[in-house]
């Protein structure tokens, strides 16, 4: 088995690839533009590692990827790389359609060429799961049913729009030409080497910064929590025994306000890393809203837990203390991530938000 990953140099592909490598004796090889969130230091362990290979690339550069699919041979391939950030795609989405929507056909264009010249045993085996994201089934009430992979989709912002997109061709891939895809549709996930833009890691670098703490809105909006290790460890069920041209959706059971969360966030640190100036909760602000923020998202996981005995092992209390015991461990990492261009960002996001 050889393994392509696209993206593994960001938060998911890293924590994934490292994971492979811990149990798995077959290769991979990780195809990543290293764009502000793709962090060479997240893999820094296993450079050496004979079963890792890095090539530095855009998933819609045709030519780099048909000569790597032909001299690596995958027998899978993951599909992590994208744009991530809801709040940059408001800023500037070009970058997102360039990415999940472009890139992701190129990347189909190619994979299609590529499994079509396959020996047909090789061509029943092959995979192409595609990592996308519960936003894609747009926003619910508190009252209503978690997202099911029926839902319609929804998308409500640049982002969750590109996404979607991306999993409509994912789909007429499989529809049309047969390529054998799965795309899985998972929760918000947080766990080590986040890149601190997204909100768990934001309030555990300001905290420890003694800078405010941007909570958006009123704070009452509600996301389902994925331990990256849980949603790491359903993708590798998937490329085992998923069912090609099937979706799935991967939900942590972890439903929090942001609020809740942050205050859980500010009362780990106060125990493990206690301020002498007070409750860090001190530092928590209400700030201007994000545009068309979604409310609540909810992940009803059930086809991956009945049909393949899937479930998270982590809870949201045991899986914040490790996330945070790994971000307090790890002080260069956050060093070395909150430097220039992140600086640019922060000012950008937040010096508008009263
Ligand atoms: P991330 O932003 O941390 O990492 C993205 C990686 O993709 C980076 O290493 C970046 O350099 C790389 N990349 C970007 N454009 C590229 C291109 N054109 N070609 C090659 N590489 C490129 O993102 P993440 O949080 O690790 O998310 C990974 C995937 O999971 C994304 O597809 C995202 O939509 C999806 N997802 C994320 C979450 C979450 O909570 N983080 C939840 C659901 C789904
Ligand atoms: O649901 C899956 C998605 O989760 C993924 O597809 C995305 O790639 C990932 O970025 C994440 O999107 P969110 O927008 O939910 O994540 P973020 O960490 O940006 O925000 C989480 C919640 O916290 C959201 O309701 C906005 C709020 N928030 C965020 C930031 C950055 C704040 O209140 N303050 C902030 O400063």
């Amino acid at each position: 088995m050889t393994l392509l990953v696209t993206g593994g140099s960001g938060f998911i592909g890293s924590n994934f690839i490292l994971n492979w490598l811990e149990s798995e004796s077959a290769k991979v090889t990780n195809l990543d533009l290293l764009t502000y969130s793709g962090n060479q230091d997240n893999l820094a362990d296993i450079e050496l590692n004979k079963n890792y290979n890095f090539v530095r690339g855009d998933i819609g550069d045709t030519e780099l990827v048909k000569s790597l699919l032909l001299e690596l041979k995958p027998t899978q391939i993951v599909n992590f790389a994208a744009e991530s950030h809801v709040d940059r795609s408001i800023h500037g989405p070009e970058a997102f359609i360039r990415t999940n929507i472009i890139g992701t056909f190129h990347l189909l264009e190619c994979v299609r060429e590529y499994w079509s010249s396959l020996p047909d045993k090789e061509k029943i085996d092959f995979k192409f799961l595609h990592v996308s994201t519960d936003e894609v089934y747009g926003s619910l009430d508190v009252d209503e049913e978690p997202f099911t992979e029926t839902n319609q989709l929804k998308p409500n912002s640049p982002y969750s729009a590109s996404k979607a997109s991306s999993d409509h061709l994912v789909r007429a891939w499989n529809k049309t030409f047969g390529l054998p895809v799965i795309t899985t549709n998972c929760s918000n996930n947080y766990g080590p080497y986040q890149f601190p833009e997204k909100l768990i890691p934001l309030v555990i670098l300001n905290a420890l910064s003694s800078k405010q703490i941007p909570v958006y809105g009123d704070g009452k909006q509600i996301r389902d929590w994925l331990y990256v290790g849980d949603h790491c460890s359903a993708i590798r069920l998937l490329l085992n025994r998923g069912i090609t041209g099937e979706v799935y959706n991967i939900g942590g059971f972890n439903e929090v306000r942001n609020i809740d969360l942050v205050n859980r966030i500010c009362s780990i640190l106060d125990e493990l890393k206690p301020d002498p100036n007070g409750s860090y909760t001190r530092l928590i602000h209400y700030v201007t809203d994000r545009p068309g923020h979604d409310y609540r998202y909810a992940i009803d996981s059930s086809k991956l837990s009945e049909q393949l005995g899937w479930k998270p092992s982590e809870s949201i209390s045991s899986g914040l203390e490790k996330t945070i015991s790994w971000y307090l461990n790890n002080l260069e990492w956050l060093d070395r991530v909150n430097s220039g261009e992140y600086q640019n960002w922060i000012d950008n996001n937040y010096k508008e938000r009263k």
